[in-house]
């Protein structure tokens, strides 16, 4: 099979044609939004497990059902595909998708490394597809509106962030892939710090990430606490990464984000996300205990005791089906698609590899700008200021 024998539905007039390999969680909000938008259809899935498999394509009214991803991908005439599995086979399955023709939407994080990611990234320029990876937090209604207030000049400009995202029993199912470095990649720093990392540098419009500074700690997973009853895919592992990161980021102009997460630590029970933001002329804080639909937002402005403080109600947004609903957009809109691929999620991915390799060495590692290909975004052992390859501005 050629790329060029593949034209979207789109451009045939046809709709598009989806197919979601992975049929936990993160597969199943792919698969509701590829049944509930317009202009696609959900033609195909694909995951491990055979009762699930068979009631989702039940219930979504698909009949071809593939055990392996492989297959799914050989099948031939999808137009695009979600790949919602465990982190280690996101790299080879996009880059195979990609290589079909098939436009991709991964979860995140995009991959176990910025090197993965690359190659990923390489595949959509190669395909000439669309690559984008799903940040669906940035796409609740209590951030969005957070992001339209400071549009809007509320805070002034942003110049210090506390952002959270901490569980006190909440890893996802000790044994599951998810505690397996070699699958993983690493504990909640990639795993939920990564959407953290996405929002709070979107906030700040997208700045530079120039160093980063970073601890990780793991103390409960690894003598059996701070697990969560899920129904993630169990692999027998022994728990491999950290239960808590924290991650002190400076951003060119002289801007700084502290990141704290957690899978398990001793504090208040359940899970809470948000940030708290610092401008020139005011403030902001988010705060989202136990995945409430929108989260508490106050904008705190005035000076010295004339203070206003304002509550901003917020919408439950649309999460996925707006991360699907924007991917389906770029697809249908043939002459940009060069634009959407996956490079920002890369840059997460240098971020993350950053933190640990911090992490590792007890050091600060210092952002470098990438010139040319997948090499520049490794570690580089090499240099005394240890130093990580970036994407330019
Ligand atoms: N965006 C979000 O909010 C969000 C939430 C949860 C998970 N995720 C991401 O989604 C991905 C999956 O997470 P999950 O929680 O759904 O995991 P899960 O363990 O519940 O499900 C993984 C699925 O992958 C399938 N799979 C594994 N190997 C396969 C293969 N060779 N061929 C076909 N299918 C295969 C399994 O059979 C299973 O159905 C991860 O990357 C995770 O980070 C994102």
């Amino acid at each position: 099979m050629t790329t060029e024998s593949l034209s979207s539905g789109a451009a045939a007039g046809r709709p598009l044609r989806a197919g979601v390999i992975g049929l936990g969680w993160a597969g199943q909000q792919h698969m509701e939004a590829y049944a509930t938008l317009p202009g696609v259809e959900l033609v195909a899935i694909a995951g491990m497990e055979d009762e699930p498999r068979a009631a989702l394509g039940e219930k979504y009214g698909v009949e071809r059902r593939y055990a392996d991803w492989k297959d799914l991908v050989a099948d031939g005439d999808l137009d695009v595909v979600s790949v919602a599995v465990p982190t280690f086979l996101h790299a080879p399955i996009t880059v195979g998708a990609l290589d079909a023709g098939i436009h991709v939407l991964s979860e995140k994080p995009i991959a176990r490394s910025a090197a993965e990611a690359q190659a990923m990234v390489d595949a959509a320029h190669r395909s000439g597809r669309v690559l984008e990876v799903a940040f669906n937090h940035r796409r609740r209604g209590d951030i969005e509106a957070l992001k339209a207030a400071i549009d809007a000049g509320q805070i002034g400009r942003p110049y210090h962030a506390r952002a959270i995202w901490l569980r006190r029993a909440g890893i996802p199912a000790l044994g599951s892939w998810f505690t397996n470095r070699e699958m993983a990649g690493g504990g909640p720093l990639i795993d939920i710090g990564v959407h953290v990392l996405d929002y709070a540098l979107h906030l700040f419009g997208e700045p530079q990430v120039v160093a980063v500074s970073a601890v990780t700690h793991s103390e409960l997973g690894v003598r059996g606490r701070g697990g969560a009853t899920s129904d993630k895919q169990l692999v027998g592992s022994a728990y491999e990464v950290e239960d808590l990161a924290s991650v002190l980021l400076r951003l060119e102009g002289g801007g700084s984000i502290v990141i704290e997460t957690s899978w398990a630590a001793y504090r208040p029970a359940g899970d809470e996300f948000g940030i708290t933001l610092y401008g020139t002329e005011g403030g902001a804080d988010l705060r989202v205990v136990d995945y409430a639909p929108a989260g508490e937002l106050t904008i705190f402005t005035g000076d010295g005791e004339e203070t206003a403080d304002v509550r901003v109600a917020a919408d439950a947004g649309r999460g996925h089906l707006a991360v699907v609903e924007t991917f389906l957009e770029h697809v249908a809109d043939e002459a940009n698609w060069s634009q959407w691929d996956g490079s920002l999620a890369l840059d997460r991915a240098r971020v993350i590899d950053a933190a640990y390799a911090s992490a590792e060495r007890g050091a600060e590692v210092r952002l470098q700008p990438a010139t040319v290909g997948a090499d520049d975004t490794s570690v580089d052992d090499t240099t005394a200021d240890t130093s990580v390859a970036t994407k330019g501005a």
